[in-house]
């Protein structure tokens, strides 16, 4: 007979040598989740730990080598704020900054700002501190979800959008930007059409520097979103990432999500990825090499959609960056690469996640995401903005120095928020 599942999980942990907090992160489940499933048979909250947890647990308890990576032999030493810096500075400029451990500390103060995202809470933190959104390129959500992230842990936002509004228009250098924002505001979020432009940004000042997209580069704020998104989504289906598959569909070449995505995801341990992209837009090899270097996972390229989703567990679609586009990449590209209800219904499973960064391009012909998902409960598209405020709260405390402050500075709202946030919510209400 199996050993019962509390005794089960209490010896892993104990063998181990982490806490709740820390055995949950490893394994890739929500806190709350082990909670249920450590409580005894007997009680309302109880739940039946998935088989999948068991059989991974299982693995690692009774292999050598795996049990040393996932114990915590090895105490983390200083903060997440000191082990994430770049150039000996504050800053966020590239998902290779994290590693597995710091990604999932980042997660769960995200968890802890959840109530002030959903309205529940207020916080103070960052009171007196200005932030400078500084975007050179088109944008609604990133720039509004930072702003919205730094005011809501009660710091104040100016703005600046697009180069004709500002100096560079005049010809002023990155440097001279950079140096005298510093002068002004406490940290700053910048998207640049050039790729290596905010790094250039970010060395000509101290304070706190976000990349908020820069060309074709990165961005590593929405792919800490998008991989807090997947854990959440999967904690509530009983799903580990460790061993998932995960189709990544669209322009590989240019879109700048998936290039962090996937360096993000490769942290984790034999993944599947299937990279989908019309001909002419692949993943740059230089992405494919690192992803590989990074554990043992398999990575499968196709120009054949309907190949790349089959039995994908995530399915992440990005919109071709037409403004990227060069003349040679026009060549042989079949603009029929459109994942639709009829596609996701034919190959893959009931619990398949859906995502995409947005903007989701929804003209005639665009061939972009199709919104006949949008009733589709698998549709994750919205749930992932929604943890864009946490994600981006947690990177602003993380790099100001707050972090430990937040939990302590909550206080109820004083207004009464809807209790959901969108008409359609309500079926995942209690999700989380
Ligand atoms: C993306 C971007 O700007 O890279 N949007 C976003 O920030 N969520 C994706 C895109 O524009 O296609």
């Amino acid at each position: 007979m199996a050993v019962a599942q509390q005794v089960f999980l209490r010896d892993a942990m104990r063998k181990l040598n982490l806490t709740r907090d820390m055995f949950s992160a490893r394994v890739g489940v929500k806190r709350r989740a082990l909670d249920s499933w450590l409580l005894p048979e007997s009680s309302l909250d109880y739940r039946a730990m998935p088989e999948v947890v068991r059989r991974f647990v299982t693995e690692i308890v009774e292999n050598e080598a795996l049990l040393e990576k996932y114990a915590d032999s090895a105490p983390r030493r200083g903060s997440l704020r000191d082990r994430i810096e770049i150039n000996g500075k504050n800053q966020l400029l590239s998902v290779e900054q994290f590693t597995r451990d710091s990604v999932e500390e980042l997660f769960s103060l995200a968890d802890i700002m959840q109530p002030i995202a959903r309205r529940q809470k207020v916080s103070r933190v960052l009171e007196g501190a200005v932030l400078g959104n500084l975007f050179f390129e088109a944008s609604t959500r990133t720039r509004v979800s930072f702003g919205a992230a730094f005011c809501r842990l009660g710091g104040s936002v100016c703005d600046t959008t697009g180069f004709t509004f500002s100096s560079m228009a005049k010809g002023e250098s990155i440097y001279d930007t950079s140096r005298v924002m510093g002068g002004y505001v406490d940290a700053m979020v910048i998207r640049h059409p050039e790729q290596g432009s905010v790094a250039e940004f970010a060395a000509a000042t101290n304070i706190p520097v976000v990349n908020g997209g820069d060309g074709s580069g990165e961005h590593p704020s929405q792919a800490l979103l998008d991989l807090y998104t997947i854990l959440t989504e999967f904690s509530r289906l009983g799903k580990l990432l460790d061993g998932a598959h995960v189709a990544v569909v669209g322009d590989l070449k240019y879109g700048r999500t998936v290039h962090s995505l996937v360096k993000l995801l490769a942290l984790y341990r034999g993944l599947k990825f299937t990279l989908a992209s019309p001909r002419g837009l692949e993943m740059p090899a230089d992405i494919i090499e690192s992803m590989a270097r990074q554990g043992n996972h398999v990575i499968e390229q196709t120009n054949d959609l309907n190949e790349g989703i089959k039995g994908a567990d995530v399915i992440y679609a990005t919109r071709v960056q037409k403004e990227r586009l060069q003349a040679e990449d026009i060549q042989g590209y079949s603009p029929d690469f459109q994942i639709t209800q009829a596609l996701v219904d034919r190959y893959c499973d009931q619990d398949t996640i859906i995502m995409h960064p947005l903007p989701r391009d929804s003209r005639p012909l665009a061939n972009d995401l199709s919104t006949d998902l949008n009733k589709d409960p698998r549709l994750a598209i919205f749930r992932q903005t929604d943890n864009g405020i946490p994600i981006r709260m947690a990177i602003f405390a993380v790099l100001m120095g707050v972090e430990n402050l937040v939990q302590h500075s909550m206080r109820d709202v004083t207004w009464s928020p809807p209790s959901h946030i969108g008409p359609d919510d309500a079926i995942f209400h209690g999700m989380y």
